[in-house]
């Protein structure tokens, strides 16, 4: 299964799999759906800060995406990103988020990023699991701290430490 850092012929594929997770799910936190403009600024920024975004590919064309940044502004939070991963649905289930995730690893250790952070809805078992199944270990659960389809959302962060060569000890 391909996968390879993302283009700008890719964005209006990766804005139709975020929209489809917005419209059908709480796994991100917004009511109304991306537009082009809003994911190509997002690109553009996670480029020029040289963070990744990688896409997987199967034959429909572009299956899923991952991608980190910074998990706060503030300077002594600079070896930690929080990452996202959304995989079209009907190609869940077959390994690619698993890979898209492990794929975010090794160029989170060359940019000497220590932890990386993911941020689950307390309710999306699926992607806890396949998390722990990557190594992240679960951490905090921050209780309805997000709002959706009118209800209160549980937030749980899970965290893998990345021991990249270049960052502290
Ligand atoms: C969570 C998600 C990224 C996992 O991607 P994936 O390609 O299905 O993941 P994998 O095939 O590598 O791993 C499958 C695991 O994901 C879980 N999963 C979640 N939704 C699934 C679905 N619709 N079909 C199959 N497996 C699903 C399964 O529980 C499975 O774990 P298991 O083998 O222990 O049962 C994907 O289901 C997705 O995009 N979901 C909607 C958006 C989302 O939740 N994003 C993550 C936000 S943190």
């Amino acid at each position: 299964m391909p996968i390879r850092p993302a283009t700008d012929a890719d964005l209006p594929a990766i804005t139709a799999i975020f929209n489809a997770v917005i419209a059908t799910s709480t796994a991100i936190y917004a009511d109304d759906p991306f537009t082009l403009d809003d994911r190509r600024a997002w690109f553009v920024q996670r480029r020029d800060a040289g963070y990744p975004v990688l896409v997987a590919e199967d034959g429909e064309g572009v299956a899923g995406l991952a991608s980190f940044g910074d998990f706060r502004p503030w300077p002594g939070f600079r070896h930690t990103v929080e990452h996202s991963v959304h995989v079209r649905a009907d190609a869940r289930g077959r390994g690619l988020g698993s890979a898209l995730v492990g794929a975010l690893f090794d160029p989170a250790r060359r940019l000497g990023k220590h932890v990386m952070i993911a941020g689950i809805d307390a309710a999306n078992a699926g992607s806890i699991r396949m998390h722990e199944r990557l190594g992240f270990q679960r951490g905090a659960v921050l209780r309805e701290v997000g709002r959706k389809f009118g209800r209160w959302l549980d937030l749980e962060f899970l965290q893998k430490t990345l021991d990249a060569p270049g960052s502290p000890r």
